[in-house]
């Protein structure tokens, strides 16, 4: 199995474009099976999970060509509305394709992954508000059984938490209901926008994206677009904090900084020179960072849990003591056992972490989810000596050319 092996202390500076957001492609990938015509999709990242819908879409019958950052996609011939287990294991968001299949072939058969290691990730918000636009549901063992005999009607639904995942499934089915739909208790976050003006360039009519409430007017058909997906947000975090933590010099365009308020603002509390402009992104300093104001993770425009185990390893190099709290997910803390093993000074409860800052050194690591692995890769490039992270497979669900791109920012890292 591939790891990478990193020796830290290495400067990173330059500019790089970030890559198109995997939050923001995914869900776009499944919405092309509301369409009947062909969809031009750019700034697709080229990552595992990708692939992986790549393959599901395949399955259902679409055509789908890559070329570089482009993916063409027909899906004249869907032919099926089934998704095979082993699919629906290889990416966990293959559940956002229920909603489109259910809208578009009154049916939709998947296997759930159940839960992951973030925690257990219930789906009962999707479901709910699918039976209440007429779906009915049916479990054989794993396998999930949707159909809507009558097709899907608009309703009123409000969900009571806002999970991405579930917005952007009832948004997707009610675009081809019948009828209109009122979905109140949305989330915000800033892919749920992008997926939104994908599908109002397809015919859609969804009003009031980004915003709690959304009213969506089902169409009759939709067609297909070109569409440019936004740039990644979390990855650009991840690069603005790797030269935080090793005092370079980094500046990253392709992004909207209006989506980061939240972590710009911490990231700045440490001490750190931040320029921001409409669509880039600066970050400077060789003083050390100190600690960061006290982080408490929850739906956006509040601070993004995803963001959280990139943080957790800043604060193990920066100076003096900082809090988090993670409140989305049970299991946000999974690099801490490895980023201990790498000298941090760490005390833990369940969901909250204080981080002593201190001085880091290499040692033999394990990636256990994507962005504590991010996080382990960050911790590695500030410390001294070296670092093998294994298990890579899960970062690398994520993060496009991930070794090449740190690499030509300076760091000193290898895959084996
Ligand atoms: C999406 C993102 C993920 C991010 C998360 C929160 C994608 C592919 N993934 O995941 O990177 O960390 O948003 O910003 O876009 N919940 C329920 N019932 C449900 C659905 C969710 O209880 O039916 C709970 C979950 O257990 C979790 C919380 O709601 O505790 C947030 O989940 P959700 O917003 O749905 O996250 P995802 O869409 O899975």
């Amino acid at each position: 199995m591939d790891h990478y092996i990193i020796r830290g202390k290495r400067r990173l500076s330059g500019e790089l474009t970030v890559q198109g957001a995997k939050n923001s492609l995914l869900p776009v990938l499944a919405a092309v099976v509301l369409t009947d015509g062909k969809s031009l999709i750019r700034n697709a990242p080229d990552l595992t999970d990708t692939e992986s819908a790549v393959c599901i879409l395949r399955e259902l019958g679409c055509s789908v060509v890559r070329q570089g950052r482009d993916l063409l996609i027909d899906p004249s011939n869907l032919s099926s509305a089934e998704i095979s287990p082993t699919l629906c294991r290889s990416m966990r968001s293959s559940v956002v394709f229920l909603g489109p299949l259910l809208a578009r072939c009154q049916k939709a058969v998947l296997s759930l992954p159940g839960g992951c290691r973030l925690g257990e990730r219930p789906i009962d918000l999707h479901l709910a508000g699918l039976t209440k636009m007429g779906a009915e549901i049916l479990w054989e063992d794993d396998r999930l059984i949707c159909t809507a005999p009558a097709g899907l009607k608009g309703a009123e639904i409000t969900m009571p938490f806002p999970s991405v995942g579930a917005t952007e499934n009832l948004m997707m089915a009610a675009a081809l209901a019948k009828g209109t739909t009122l979905l109140t208790g949305c989330a915000k976050e800033p892919e749920i926008v992008d997926l939104a003006a994908f599908l109002n360039r397809c015919g859609a009519r969804i009003e009031g994206s980004g915003s709690t409430v959304m009213r969506i007017t089902g169409a009759d058909r939709l067609s297909g677009c070109a569409y440019s997906i936004m740039g990644d947000r979390i990855a650009a975090m991840t690069y603005l904090i790797a030269a935080a933590m090793t005092g370079g010099d980094l500046t990253l365009r392709g992004i909207d900084p209006r989506h980061l308020a939240q972590p710009l603002q911490k990231l700045s509390g440490t001490g750190k020179i931040l320029s921001v402009g409409k669509d880039f992104c600066r970050i400077a300093g060789t003083v050390p960072p100190k600690s960061i104001p006290m982080i408490a993770t929850g739906p956006y425009p509040a601070f993004p849990t995803d963001c959280l185990p990139l943080f957790l390893s800043l604060a193990a190099v920066s100076q003096g003591t900082s809090v988090f709290w993670e409140r989305v997910f049970e299991n946000r803390y999974a690099s801490c056992g490895d980023l201990a093993k790498m000298g941090a000074v760490i005390y833990r409860s369940e969901r909250a972490a204080a981080i002593r800052g201190s001085h880091l050194h290499g040692a033999a690591v394990s990636a256990q989810d994507l962005r504590g692995g991010a996080g382990l890769v960050l911790a590695a490039l500030a410390a001294e000596g070296t670092t093998t992270v294994s298990n890579i497979a899960w970062i690398e669900r994520g993060y496009e050319r991930f070794c090449e791109t740190l690499s030509d920012l300076g760091a000193e890292i290898r895959k084996e």
